[in-house]
């Protein structure tokens, strides 16, 4: 699991995110999606620091957001003082109640490094959906991806946040002996105050990239069935947004 959304680095990324992610297109784009297909109740899993939360409640929808790290839920609630945020695992939940849509934003399918860990997620998302209900989630692209990284093996992002120019500088190691399209990731966060870099944390994860094949027969063997598969290209990478319906 990511330490990135622990501690000081949930506030960080919150403030790095908001400048990388124009969150009124995608609020905008999702629940275009949800609305497409009925929903009247949405979990959307990984909801880090709340900024689709805030757009789901300013509209008065019936949203709740789930997410692993506290940190994360801290600064989504401070933000949505009416939302409801669970403190889960998306390989393994239960919701009180069951719901027409469940959503999985911002590529936090990254985080599911397994086969098992993508099974077990779907097999949770099946259990706490409702008769035809809906997942809806993005994914990186690795066959775009995996080229693009082994073309630029240091990538750098700014953002502006509050006056504050936070950059992050990535390396990704390509390292083709992992199992899964798995990328050993290292960032390391910084500012430039006075001219001078001041490191703000240095933070390593694993992540997985997919096929658009492996995604389709992971769907397949946990009863989905895909209904849109959506080419889009999100704030720094290729990915794929899937719809798929429940199958009885
Ligand atoms: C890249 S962030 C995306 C946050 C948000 N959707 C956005 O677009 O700003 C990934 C989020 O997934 C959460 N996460 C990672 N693994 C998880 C798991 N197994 N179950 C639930 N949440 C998880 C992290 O804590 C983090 O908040």
């Amino acid at each position: 699991m990511a330490n990135l959304y622990d501690g000081k680095m949930a506030a960080i990324y919150d403030a790095m995110y908001q400048s990388f992610v124009n969150y009124d297109e995608e609020y905008a784009f999702y629940n275009n999606l949800i609305q497409e297909n009925k929903s009247s109740s949405t979990l959307e899993i990984g909801s880090g620091t709340g900024n689709l939360a805030k757009r789901f409640a300013e509209n008065n929808q019936n949203y709740q957001g789930l997410d692993y790290s506290d940190d994360m839920i801290a600064i989504a609630k401070e933000r949505n003082k009416n939302c409801s945020f669970i403190q889960g695992d998306m390989r393994d939940f239960k919701l009180d109640k069951p719901v027409d849509s469940i959503l999985i934003t911002g590529r936090s399918t990254s985080y599911l490094i397994t086969n098992d860990d993508v099974n077990r997620t779907f097999e949770s998302i099946y259990k706490n959906l409702n008769e035809n209900g809906v997942l809806i989630f993005d994914f990186i692209d690795a066959n775009r991806f995996i080229p693009f990284t082994k073309e630029n093996p240091s990538i750098i992002h700014e953002a502006e946040f509050q006056n504050i120019n936070y950059k992050r500088e990535s390396h990704w190691d390509t390292n083709n002996s992992l199992e899964n399209f798995m990328l050993e990731w290292t960032a390391q966060y910084y500012t430039i105050i006075n001219g001078e870099k001041e490191v703000i944390e240095n933070d390593f994860s694993t992540v997985r990239v997919f096929t658009l094949n492996e995604i389709q027969l992971f769907l397949y063997l946990n009863n989905f069935e895909i209904i849109k598969t959506i080419d889009r290209k999100t704030y720094a990478y290729d990915t794929y947004v899937i719809v798929a319906k429940k199958i009885a």
